[in-house]
């Protein structure tokens, strides 16, 4: 595999073949993302801070043509006239005139209003008519699924005037989905790997081969899982609040290059880490197992019952979500430099005195206990993480 930062595409556009999440991240975390590099930003409407994202883009004054824009398209907005609605509020939020790639977020179509409750037949055939008109608009320019398997997108190529460009689903070392990755590259469609860190959930630092390969390689544990996929032909999106962490993400397209004998050690299917939620309400249905169609079935029947007396809008209320999130972002923001200036006001005024001398802003507060010890936690936890 080649270490070119980007892969070109069915539809003849580059892609950047390592993107930043950007599920949960306020601006500030955004732009700090873009400032250390990124330039593919793996956007959805369910996250509900395009608007943030579309900020953050606007405000780092690089060209609109150096970034690879993505979104997904909601559950509740695939039916054909629902779509163009959809991208036409997601393209103000972006504060951009096209997207680079669209895809449909779930191989499931929920009644508008509802989560969970199915809208018929569960066939994507118009959704894709509509997202083929954008193309033809000039509104997007690559289009694709995420969490497909072979079968659904075998019976959306059956009627696809345009072939899907991307299939996005969970790859990472604890859960290598091999089958479906070789399936898509076989067929052109590329392939990008959402929780390439496993979320940061799965415990990838305590992976014994993981970690041996990337002390081996001499990078850190999340540089080796990324360049891993990518050794293998899959593009990674992983999401991180850190500065330090983007770079090192973006790193991992120029190498190490692994011998073929690591990315074999490394591709054991270890299905353990694979979450099983989306099996619950019907994604992959030929792995869901009895208990998780039972579960499922009674999601169904119980929300189906639910949204007749109850409608939500679930992206107007994510968006509200990530607003809330903003403000928390900024509250812990201003708590923190309060709690530095305190400190640093602390410590000018007590080297004033002649108490005590700090020729290099010490770090180890705890040598003098005269001082605040909560106002030198705090200085210690800012020093431990130096970006938020
Ligand atoms: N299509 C879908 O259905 C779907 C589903 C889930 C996710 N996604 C997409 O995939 C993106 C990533 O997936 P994810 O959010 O599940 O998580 P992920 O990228 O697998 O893991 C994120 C975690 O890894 C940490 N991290 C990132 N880079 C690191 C580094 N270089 N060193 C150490 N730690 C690092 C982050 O912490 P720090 O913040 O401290 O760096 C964070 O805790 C999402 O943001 C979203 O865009 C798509």
């Amino acid at each position: 595999m080649s270490t070119d930062p980007t892969i070109t595409l069915s539809s003849g556009h580059a892609m950047p073949r390592v993107g930043l999440g950007t599920s949960k991240l306020v601006e500030k975390q955004i732009a700090d993302g873009i400032e250390a590099g990124a330039r593919h930003l793996d956007c959805a409407r369910m996250y509900g801070n395009e608007a943030a994202v579309g900020r953050a883009v606007r405000a780092s004054k690089v060209p609109r043509a150096d970034f690879f824009l993505t979104s997904k398209l909601f559950m509740t907005e695939l039916r054909r006239d629902a779509v163009g609605e959809a991208v036409a509020d997601t393209l103000r939020d972006l504060q951009t005139d096209y997207l680079d790639l669209l895809l449909i977020h779930w191989p499931l179509k929920y009644k508008p209003g509802t989560l969970f409750a199915r809208d018929g037949a569960q066939d994507f055939a118009e959704t894709w008519a509509a997202m083929e008109a954008l193309v033809k608009d000039g509104k997007v320019r690559s289009i694709g699924v995420s969490n497909f398997d072979a079968a659904q997108l075998e019976a959306l190529m059956e009627t696809a005037k345009i072939p899907p460009a991307v299939n996005q689903v969970e790859a990472h070392p604890r859960f290598p989905n091999s089958a479906l990755v070789a399936w898509c590259l076989s067929k052109k469609i590329a392939v990008v790997a959402w929780g390439p860190l496993a979320s940061g959930r799965g415990r990838l630092a305590e992976d014994q081969v993981l970690w041996t390969t990337a002390n081996m390689h001499q990078v850190s544990v999340p540089r080796m899982a990324l360049r891993w996929n990518l050794e293998r032909g899959v593009c990674v999106v992983p999401r991180s609040a850190n500065p330090e962490h983007v770079r090192d993400c973006l790193e991992a397209a120029a190498g190490p290059k692994l011998p073929k004998a690591d990315v074999e050690l490394l591709t054991r299917s270890r299905p353990e880490g694979r979450r099983r939620f989306p099996d619950v309400i019907g994604v992959w249905p030929a792995s869901a197992n009895v208990v998780c169609r039972l579960l499922g079935w009674w999601l169904h029947v119980l929300f189906s019952v639910l949204f007749r007396v109850c409608s939500v809008d679930v992206v107007a209320l994510a968006k509200r979500r990530a607003i809330k999130r903003e403000a928390t972002y900024a509250a812990f923001v201003k708590e923190r430099d309060a709690a530095i200036a305190a400190m640093e006001a602390k410590i000018a005024a007590r080297a004033a005195e002649g108490k005590m001398t700090f020729t290099d802003g010490s770090e180890d507060m705890s040598v003098d206990p005269a001082i605040d010890p909560k106002l030198a936690a705090a200085r210690l936890e800012m020093l431990r993480t130096p970006a938020d």
